[in-house]
């Protein structure tokens, strides 16, 4: 008889044939950075996430050290908002200062660096405005500014979140005009106009004031879509590609596994961690097991990179798996 059970009479049989793991170096923590002093605000939407000040951002960067994980991902919000996005692109705006300040607590952290406008306009939309419309080609030297600043900070990844036609190739061009030639593009490929990013547009202040973001992100109904978006961010220069959000997407991850070999990363957004936090508290999941099935699954459907608000428990719980 063929007996699948015999690969499963033990744990150490069960890991000598494990095809996929998780390992803390896969993992990258977003923060919040916001202005002020003695800021640690907690997102009510997302237990455990704060939006810090620089003040104060030491502590949460302490637990990052402590925890082994060595990528962070950055958002600021600004204390102004405007038409323009202005602060976004100030070589001493918040995530600027950010950025210098946590390559100087440790310059082994991979800082990442959000390149979007959404965060710093008033408006909340990705791009600048004429009337109801989203301007593309207008936002694009913006999105350069913004990145080439944040390089100039010390940001050793670019992370273009916008979904405006043209943006590796602009921030590509930007960067290497100069000097940062060796500062590399994580591209938010097939970025889905996604109901899971709704606790995130509270903790960066960013929803839209009007209409939606449907005319630039991804229809969710569309997966081939998404591996045409890869195809050409990689064409602009992408040196990572994204597939944002995870878990509801894992299908598209799995397609764009087979088209190509650049490194994947997979997003697992803010309403993704909502909700398996929210049913956790209620004691209705093991929020151990779930968040690292979880993690699993990304890595299984083909990402290398997993971006989480979990990362710092889930590198606990993988040090704690080792002993
Ligand atoms: C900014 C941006 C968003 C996210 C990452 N960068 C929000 C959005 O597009 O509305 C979402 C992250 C999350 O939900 O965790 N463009
Ligand atoms: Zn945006």
């Amino acid at each position: 008889m063929k007996r699948t059970r015999r690969l499963r009479v033990n744990e150490s049989m069960r890991a000598l044939v494990r095809e996929t793991t998780v390992s803390i170096s896969d993992l990258v923590y977003p923060i919040f950075v916001v202005e002020g002093k003695d800021q640690k605000n907690e997102i009510p939407s997302m237990p455990g996430i704060f939006q810090w000040s620089l003040d104060r951002l030491p502590e949460e960067m302490e637990r990052v050290k402590k925890s082994g994980v060595k990528a962070v991902l950055l958002f600021g919000i600004p204390a102004h908002k405007d038409e323009k996005g202005s602060e976004a692109y100030n070589p001493d705006g918040i995530v600027q200062r950010a950025i210098r300040q946590i390559k100087q607590f440790d310059d082994s952290i991979v800082v990442i660096a959000d390149v979007c406008l959404c965060e710093y306009t008033s408006h909340g939309h990705c791009g600048l405005i004429h009337g109801q419309e989203i301007l593309n080609d207008e936002t694009l030297p913006l999105l350069a500014k913004m990145a080439v600043t944040c390089a100039k900070a010390g940001a050793d990844i670019i992370a273009p979140s916008d979904m405006m036609d043209g943006d590796v190739m602009t921030i590509r061009k930007a960067l290497d005009e100069n000097g940062f030639i060796h500062t590399a593009i994580m591209a938010y490929s097939a970025k889905y106009a996604s109901g899971y990013y709704s606790p995130f547009r509270d903790a960066a202040d960013s929803a839209p004031c009007f209409g939606d973001r449907k005319t630039y992100q991804m229809d969710v109904c569309n997966g081939r879509e998404g591996i045409r978006e890869v195809q050409k961010d990689i064409e602009e220069g992408a040196d990572i590609v994204m597939v944002k959000p995870a878990l509801a997407y894992l299908d598209v991850l799995h397609a764009v596994s087979e088209i190509t070999d650049y490194p994947i990363a997979a997003y697992n957004v803010s309403g993704e961690y909502s909700m398996v936090k929210a049913a956790s508290i209620h004691g209705w999941i093991d929020e151990k097991r779930i968040v690292m099935e979880n993690m699993i699954a990304m890595k299984r459907a083909g990402a290398k990179i997993l971006i989480t608000y979990h990362a710092l428990d889930v590198a606990e719980w993988l040090k704690g798996m080792e002993k």
